[in-house]
């Protein structure tokens, strides 16, 4: 199928010079809600999960659990269609936990992941019903110890999986790479094994799995592969009975077409997993853990689009600046990662002035791309950001008291409809 930057043509692509993304014409949907807005495809979505699901299982691993990091998206009716594809999750806070089992995620398909999980996110989880969450991803002893400290208030048993830091360099951005010492991420393997002798973290835990996360947006796996096999190895020597292996999240996506070469595809990235975990863990073991998936970005960040519209032009000597109306609150990726995307207008015309496109924030990073080759755009005209499903609203802010933008999706049907409304000034605290 022909390709606009690494989309299909389907999901985003020009009608009569109007841009249409997964069926609907933007400018359409525009006329009838004010701008900024997320703009979401139920299509792309549920296609997203069931090939990552599907690569999964085709590539022979045992009983595969995907469960979507919600920090990249947790819209709670995005959350709904993935929990009826049958996903878990990978939660970081009570609210998550919270808004996955309200879109009916059941607890036993949850992963509780974070450094800093606190007494009350602890005992909420501990209280739900029969064997509770799938497990706590533990990332330090004092944690294990709080965690079994309230099981035993509770009479409980937690289930405990151990996140290994595993001492990689994923290359990615080092803001987001997480599994190397340095990083406050995970256990180094000394500190689990010397766990395993001491009762007192055990009376009311068990150790039923074993995690990493070495990072996000990882085109090169060759880390990921070395962390697989450190996490089979240090599985191997817990000698004890794992019902899981959990290989994290942080497959990435071609934000710039540059990258569309180097991105590895989902059938991929499983037969290395499926390889690694086969050659230093199933080979070497009667045991036969299921493997837990945490992916976000892959899921979600190209079954979203940003819109916005144009407020109007400055120059100053060289400098075009075109200012929009969506600033670094609602998509602030580029100004902290200095990330790329591609900014697409949506009326299509001859490319031909080079532009910074910047926000109304008082923010000098506040600029969603710097000497951009555009068609000319006045006010009123729109633009689109691509690839703004995952880390977007959920890393948005009020800042510069400005109100959330809302999120519109388009469903299976190809219905509009309101899946968060905007903020207004009312709202605001
Ligand atoms: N599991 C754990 C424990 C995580 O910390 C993360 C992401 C994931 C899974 C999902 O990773 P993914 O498949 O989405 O790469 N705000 C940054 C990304 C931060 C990722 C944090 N952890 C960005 O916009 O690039």
């Amino acid at each position: 199928m022909a390709k606009r930057r690494g989309i299909s043509v389907k999901e985003l692509n020009y009608k009569k010079k109007k841009l249409q993304f997964s069926h609907q014409d933007i400018e359409s949907v525009a006329a009838k809600h004010k701008t900024p807005f997320f703009l979401y495809s139920e299509e792309i979505l549920s296609k997203n999960y069931s090939t990552f699901y599907e690569g999964a299982k085709a590539s022979g691993l045992i009983d595969p659990l995907v469960c979507f990091a919600m920090k990249s998206n947790p819209n709670k009716e995005l959350i709904k269609i993935l929990a009826k594809l049958g996903s878990g999750a990978d939660i970081v806070s009570g609210g998550e936990l919270k808004r996955a089992l309200e879109a009916g995620i059941p607890a036993n398909k949850i992963v509780f992941s974070g450094v800093g999980k606190t007494e009350e996110e602890i005992l909420f989880a501990l209280k739900l019903p029969g064997k509770g969450l799938n497990s706590f991803n533990v990332e330090s002893l004092e944690e294990l110890e709080l965690i079994n400290a309230c099981a035993k208030r509770l009479k409980k048993i937690a289930r405990i999986c151990f996140r290994l830091n595993p001492v990689v360099n994923p290359k990615t951005h080092k803001y987001i790479s997480t599994g190397n010492k340095t990083h406050k991420f995970g256990l180094l393997e000394k500190d689990v094994l010397k766990t395993l002798g001491q009762s007192h973290y055990w009376s009311h835990s068990q150790l039923v799995g074993l995690s990493i996360h070495i990072g996000s947006q990882l085109l090169d796996l060759k880390a990921t592969k070395k962390a697989i096999q450190r996490l089979s190895e240090v599985g191997l020597k817990t000698k004890a009975p794992l019902e899981f292996l959990d290989v994290g999240g942080g497959l990435g996506i071609d934000y710039h077409p540059d990258e569309t070469k180097k991105l590895p595809s989902v059938s991929t990235y499983m037969n290395l997993v499926a390889a690694s975990l086969e050659k230093h863990f199933y080979k070497k073991t009667d045991l036969r853990p299921r493997v837990v998936f945490e992916p976000g970005r892959r899921i979600v960040a190209k079954a979203g689009i940003f819109v916005m519209k144009v407020l109007r032009n400055k120059v100053s000597e060289q400098n075009h600046f075109v200012i929009v109306d969506g600033g670094m609150n609602d998509f602030m990726r580029p100004s902290l990662y200095g990330a790329f995307h591609d900014l697409i207008p949506v009326n299509e015309a001859k490319a031909k002035h080079e532009c910074h496109i910047v926000g109304p924030i008082c923010e000098t990073s506040d600029c969603f791309g710097s000497n951009r080759l555009l068609p000319a755009l006045k006010a009123g005209d729109l633009l689109i950001i691509k690839d703004t499903g995952a880390y977007g609203y959920s890393m948005g802010s009020n800042y510069n008291l400005r109100g959330r933008p809302l999120e519109l999706l388009i469903d299976s049907k190809n219905k509009l409809k309101v899946v968060n409304k905007a903020q207004d000034y009312s709202e605001l605290t």
